[in-house]
Formats: C-alpha cells, structure tokens, sequence
C-alpha cells in the first residue's frame, strides 16, 4: 500500500488541540477554561498533571507547523482556544487571541498546509460554566458570538471549519459521568449538554453557510462498534443500548432521523420527554459537507443489571486477550472498516474524513530515536482498512493523523503519548518518532 493508492487529491492531514498544545494558559489576556479549572482539583488528572504548559505550541507554533509539513501532510487541524478570543466567553473579544490564530493561519498558508480549524475542542471558558455551561440553553447564543467572530476574522482565509470534536466525549464524560470537565454528573445534566450540542451544531453549521463564502463544513463524531459478548438475547440487547449511547445518539439526528428509540431503553424516552425533542429535529438536522468519523476502539460489552440507565457493562479488551493499545482500548481495524461503512451506509452523508487516528504506545526514546513500530503497525492496518472502504464507494477523502506532538491527554496528562514526535516536557526537546519518519514515506511514496 502507498499513499497514491488513496489518489493524488486525497488530504492527508495531522491534528492538534488548543487546550491539549497551546500552554501558556495566562498569557495574553487568555481567561481559564473548564480544563484550567478542572485539573487543580486533586486527583482529576493522572499524576496532578495540569494543561498550563502543555507542549508550547503558543510559542513554537512555527517550529511545530514546518515539523507537519516536513512530515508530509497537507492539511492541518487545530482548534481555537474560545476563551483566548473571548476570554469571559462573552463580551469583548481580545486582541492578542485574534492576532495569535491569524499567525498560526498565515504559517500554515504560507507552508502551503490547508488549515482545517475546529472551533469547539473541549475547552469551555470557565466563565460560561458558571453560568451553566453546556447545561443551559444560552450556549446557543454564546456560541453563535464565539462562531461569528472566528468567521469575520478568519473567513476569508480559512475555508475548512468544523463545528464540534465528537460531542459523545464532552458531553458524556463531561456532564453525566464527571471524568472530564467540568466534572459533573447526571442525566439530567446530560439530556441538557445533548441537546444544547446537537442544537449548536446544527445552528453553528448554518451560520458558517451564511457567513463563509466557498465554506467547507463539518463536524466530527466518536464511534466505536459494539459487538455482545455473547449471543444471547440479554447481550444483544446491551450493545444496542450502549451503541445508542456512544454512536447513534449523536450523528443521527444531523441526519434528520432525530434522537434514536429503543424499545425498552427508558432513558432514551426520559431524554425524548425532557428535551421536548419532537419539536427539534428539524433544527437539529444540518447538510454538512463532510463528517469526521474518529474511531479509536471498538467495545464488547455484557448485560448487567447492576449498572443504572443502561444496565451494560464492558468486557475489557485485556481480559478478552485481544490486540489492545496501552490505554486497554481494543485495535481491530476490521470494526473500524465496519464503522465507516455504516456512516456510509446512512445514505445521505456527501463526503467522510476521518478526522483522528491514531494510538497510545509506551514509547522509549533511546540514543535520539524513538523506534514506535506498534503504531506505525497500527496505521498500516487502519489505512489498509480504509482503503478497502474507499475502494468499495465510500467517499472518504482524507485522514487526519492524531497527533502531531505528544500533549496533554486530558484526564490521562502527559503520560499517554499519541505524537508523530516525541516531546521531552521539561525541556521541550522534539523528536521525530520512527512512526513520523514513516508517515513522511508513506505520504510522498
Ligand atoms: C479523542 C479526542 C482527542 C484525543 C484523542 C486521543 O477522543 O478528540 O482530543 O485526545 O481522543
């Protein structure tokens, strides 16, 4: 397999993360966000780590963007940190935030690397929250601020903007479970941060229409296959409601199919009632242009009774001893062949991009070199994958690297690298994994 197997137009791409990269979390006028708050709380994050520094991208913007195009891609994605334009997440934009993105556009433009800029990454300013967060229905408003001056600023030369990163994450692990920021739990926190998403996706996506002539527009959504451990009825009917949770729920009412029903599966009637969700799907339907689709594993699970709303548990992919990354998740490149064919397969979504990808290795840098062959393994097997998909009619037409450098990896800290380069944190010291250096090969071959 080559990179031209994939054709001469198709985008190759590396990503990054404002609150994951950037650092100097102060700096600049720059108001805290959820993640600020949330990781001084003990124990929130693996090892008390904290986003403060993260991997500098704010000061080595430049260094780290000539690294992806020495790498090979053409696209880069990153996000824009909301509370750096808008520090108390309202009000008066700032202008050092403003200048800040239009440098880090202009590089990429001038390096000749399509910038593809996610405008929500996880990152709420820690003043919305206070004032509900994804929780209130105010969000839409708040948003519609944020989006419309990112549009006014940088419209003219950013063309490929995506709405949401995979609001499954922020909304699941944010709201209802409390692992991630701003740490709270739920349903009903839940339902609301569903459907304030879902509605700002679609509202946002209209509003990049009308203000973003030539606009390139998309959003990007989780997944994961869930297969039952066994084929019992009870098992069946736990994966359909854990697919529900982790994948229906978000792409399908885009799609204009609303919030999923199962029978049986009362939360989903509690959030078709709390919401008032027949009133919405209209709104909540928007034609993007493409979808991001982000599969990192695929999830076997069992009926339990003991665990509440779903009453499914994981069968963890090391006690099924099964290929798995060093985060337990499972590698199965087959369920990610599968999970794009049934994107595909919904039958009104124009293009795909797979817009992250990638795995958490232990990795050892020795005498300067960093020989990761497990993931450069691990690309092989997904972008094989996806070249059978492609091959098979799905209009995938690009695939976005995670990550560019090693950083900050939410409530896991700096432990768990994804980079294509190695970072040293307390010296910030770069250094191109083997699976960078193939990633350059494999591109240009
Ligand atoms: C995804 C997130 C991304 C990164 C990867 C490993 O869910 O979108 O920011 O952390 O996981």
């Amino acid at each position: 397999m080559k990179g031209s197997d994939f054709g001469d137009d198709f985008q190759w791409g590396v990503a990054i993360a404002a609150i994951q990269n950037e650092g100097a979390y102060n700096i600049d006028g720059k108001g805290l966000t959820i993640w600020d708050v949330f990781a001084r709380k003990q124990g929130k994050i693996k090892n008390g780590d904290k986003p403060s520094h993260a991997c500098e991208f704010y000061y080595r913007y430049k260094d780290d963007i000539l690294l992806a195009k020495a790498l090979g891609f053409k696209v880069f994605r990153f996000s824009i940190a909301w509370a750096r334009i808008l520090p108390e997440g309202t009000g008066k934009p700032n202008k050092a935030g403003l200048l800040f993105y239009h440098k880090v556009i202009d590089e990429c433009l001038e390096l000749g690397l399509i910038p593809y800029v996610t405008l929500y990454h996880w990152d709420l300013p820690q003043a919305l929250e206070l004032e509900g967060g994804w929780t209130s229905h105010l969000m839409l408003k708040w948003f519609t601020r944020f989006a419309t001056i990112c549009m006014h600023e940088y419209g003219n030369k950013v063309k490929n903007w995506i709405v949401l990163n995979e609001p499954m994450g922020f909304t699941t692990l944010g709201y209802m479970v409390g692992v991630h920021a701003p740490g709270r739990i739920g349903v009903d926190n839940f339902f609301n941060a569903v459907h304030n998403a879902a509605l700002s996706q679609a509202e946002i996506g209209r509003l990049i229409r009308s203000e973003v002539k030539d606009a390139h527009i998309g959003t990007t959504f989780s997944c994961s296959e869930v297969m039952p451990y066994t084929q019992k009825e009870e098992d069946i009917q736990a994966a359909n409601r854990m697919d529900i949770l982790l994948n229906r729920l978000y792409i399908e009412p885009v799609l204009g199919k609303g919030y999923p029903y199962h029978e049986g599966f009362n939360l989903m009637d509690k959030l078709h009632l709390h919401t008032k969700a027949w009133k919405y799907t209209e709104r909540l339907t928007f034609d993007f242009d493409f979808i991001g689709v982000q599969n990192y594993f695929a999830l076997t699970v069992k009926h339990n009774p003991l665990i509440p709303y779903i009453q499914a548990s994981e069968v963890k992919a090391t006690s099924r001893k099964v290929p798995c990354t060093a985060f337990g998740w499972e590698i199965n490149s087959d369920s990610f062949y599968r999970m794009v064919k049934r994107f595909w397969d919904y039958g009104n979504i124009k293009e795909i991009i797979i817009s992250e990808g990638g795995a958490y290795f232990k990795d050892h840098l020795v005498n300067g070199v960093v020989n990761d062959a497990h993931r450069i393994q691990y690309y092989q097997d997904y972008l094989q994958a996806l070249l059978k998909a492609k091959s098979e009619g799905v209009n995938v037409t690009g695939y976005f690297a995670w990550t560019l450098t090693d950083n900050f990896e939410w409530a896991e800290g700096y432990k768990a690298r994804f980079g294509l380069v190695h970072v040293d944190f307390k010296t910030q010291l770069r250094t191109i994994k083997n699976s960078g250096y193939w990633w350059r090969k494999f591109v240009s071959s």
